[in-house]
């Protein structure tokens, strides 16, 4: 997996990344080769989901399934950020948007944790089967689209249908059910879903104004 998020980035902040994913993950941050990213070492250390109730146990599988939508919104930005190569504004705005969706897999992960450990304090009442669909038909979509190439004026606005669909609301309510302990703390190193939502519109109407589209 390509990623944003290096190690080296998460280990100047070793007590908040003990804090958030436990020791363990830590260590095996501290043991990783160069190449693996924070993130896969996470979902590498996921504990089983052994001792849960039914409850837990549907409300982890939507993180699981979300974490992964976030990590494939990351991918689609990263293969746009090749695409677009030659213009480094634009190649620049789509990495930047990949380590957001980075960071929210990062989070999930974290809230994937935290549930684990007992620490729901909200139930998310049956969580968006719909919404679970739609988001699989457009990523889908999307993902074939992009695959193939597309131009500017489409790249951005399948960043208009990523960022307009269910992905941020659900990435809300996951994150805002868990209790989290230093919650500021830990969301400072993240672009959560305010200023990830301004700094997409922001950003698609300069490069549709700087591009005359
Ligand atoms: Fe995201
Ligand atoms: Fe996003």
């Amino acid at each position: 997996m390509k990623g944003v998020i290096t190690k080296v980035q998460v280990l100047q902040h070793p007590v908040v990344i003990a804090e958030s994913f436990g020791v363990k993950v830590l260590w095996r941050a501290l043991w990783a080769g160069a190449r693996e990213t924070f993130l896969e070492v996470v979902l590498r250390s996921a504990e089983e989901e052994a001792h849960l109730g039914m409850e837990e146990i549907k409300l982890v599988r939507t993180v699981k399934l979300f974490t992964g939508f976030e990590c494939r919104a990351e991918a689609i930005y990263l293969r746009l950020s090749e695409e677009f190569a030659g213009a480094p504004e634009v190649a620049r705005f789509f990495s930047t948007l990949a380590g957001h969706e980075e960071g929210h897999a990062i989070v999930l992960s974290r809230v994937r944790r935290e549930v684990r450990n007992g620490r729901l304090w909200k139930e998310s009442r049956a969580l968006h089967a719909e919404a679970v669909e739609g988001l699989e038909a457009r990523f889908a979509e999307y993902e074939a689209e992009v695959g193939r190439g597309v131009t500017l004026a489409r790249a951005l606005s399948i960043v208009e249908g990523l960022e307009g669909s269910e992905l941020n609301v659900v990435f809300d309510t996951l994150n805002g059910g868990v209790d989290m302990r230093s919650r500021s703390r830990f969301e400072r190193f993240f672009v959560l879903t305010q200023r990830h939502l301004g700094y997409c519109s922001e950003e698609v109407r300069r490069l549709r104004e700087m591009h005359g589209l």
